[in-house]
């Protein structure tokens, strides 16, 4: 089998017991495609990253392929049809990044309303000369309301962190959720409502066709002035070009991102040169004790498929049964 990226000791130790492999570790970047195109011709197993483009053609060239285990939940850079045609398992890494990511969103949500970035570098640049009445104010958390666009795992965490800060939660889901409604008092709403009466708009689904600029301009416009936008699922979800403008144009206060259309985002990209977002590099699962887990579960994963037994998280599971 075939490892794209040097992973966690534990995780390789898992593989270690079980199979043959070779591993792309000399750098860490993203295995270059024509080596990658070499590799699976010839491995029943591949263990690979979000940055990996698992798409048809190269799909086409695997001759004994019985299993991609991705280390990540989200899995948009598999064609996962084409995997399942081919009788390929696809497996990936659900619940153990969960509470991770919610903190991360959290923490977008903070940094983005009391403008903290923004705050560290008037400090460091030696602008604070006084202590002065509206210098640097921001926007409220607390009482205000959250709007969840995509109540799954991580939505629902967000929700359970929101409900310490005493806000109203709305959201939005392919699927109601009467459970939860009941269980988090979260109030269902078509989404446009959502958007037009949420302080903040958390975008929590995977990224699909169906998602694909699902936040454009005429969502944007929805939204009140005084709202913040968060993406920390997938950058393709919202329309980065539509977003600039709303956030030039006063249409829109603040965005928080973890993710972006094409990543690692250019410098230039014209989002990085507003004051009123906040840009990070797609570290929203990022604590040591989540990327092992999910480094881990992601061997178990592999492991398990190539034994022919069913893997836990099989994403392509109706195929398998
Ligand atoms: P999840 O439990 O599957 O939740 C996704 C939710 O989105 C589900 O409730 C689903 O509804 C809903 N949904 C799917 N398609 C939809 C659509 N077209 N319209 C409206 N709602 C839709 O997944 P999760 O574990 O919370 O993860 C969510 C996403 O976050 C992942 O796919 C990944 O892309 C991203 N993520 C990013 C990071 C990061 O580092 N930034 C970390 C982890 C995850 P149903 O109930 O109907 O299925
Ligand atoms: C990270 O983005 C993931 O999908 O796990």
């Amino acid at each position: 089998m075939f490892i794209t990226r040097k992973i966690p000791e534990q995780a390789l130790q898992i593989i270690k017991k079980e199979c043959d492999f070779r591993i792309w570790d000399q750098e860490d970047e993203p295995v270059p495609y024509h080596i990658l195109e070499k590799e699976i011709e010839h491995v029943d197993g591949l263990y690979c990253l979000l940055t990996d483009n698992i798409d048809a053609p190269l799909l086409q060239k695997a001759k004994h392929l019985k299993v991609i285990s991705q280390m990540a939940v989200g899995y948009n850079n598999i064609n996962i049809d084409y995997a399942t045609e081919r009788n390929v398992m696809v497996t990936n890494t659900p619940g153990v990044l969960t509470e991770t990511t919610a903190d991360l969103t959290f923490a977008l949500m903070m940094a983005t309303s009391r403008r903290l970035v923004e705050a560290i570098d008037y400090l460091k640049q030696g602008c604070w000369k006084t202590w002065s009445p509206m210098q640097l104010t921001g926007k409220d958390i607390f009482g205000a309301t959250l709007g969840i666009v995509g109540l799954g795992r991580i939505g629902e965490a967000v929700a359970r962190r929101a409900k310490g800060f005493n806000m109203n939660i709305v959201y939005y889901n392919r699927s109601r959720k009467a459970d939860t409604e009941k269980q988090l008092g979260v109030i269902y709403k078509p989404l446009d409502e959502l958007l037009a009466e949420a302080d903040f708009v958390c975008v929590l689904v995977p990224y699909t066709q169906q998602t694909h600029h699902l936040i454009s301009h005429r969502e944007l416009q929805l939204m009140k002035p005084t709202s913040i936008l968060i993406n920390v699922a997938r950058g393709g979800i919202v329309d980065e070009q539509a977003l600039y403008e709303a956030l030039t144009t006063g249409q829109l206060l603040a965005a928080g991102l973890d993710v972006f259309e094409d990543e690692p985002v250019p410098l230039n990209h014209p989002l990085l040169s507003l004051k009123n977002v906040v840009a990070l590099p797609h570290i929203g699962s990022a604590s040591i004790e989540t990327r092992t887990r999910m480094a881990v579960m992601a061997a178990q994963n592999l492991t398990t498929a190539l034994k022919n037994e069913r893997p836990p998280h099989l994403v392509n599971s109706t195929r398998f049964k």
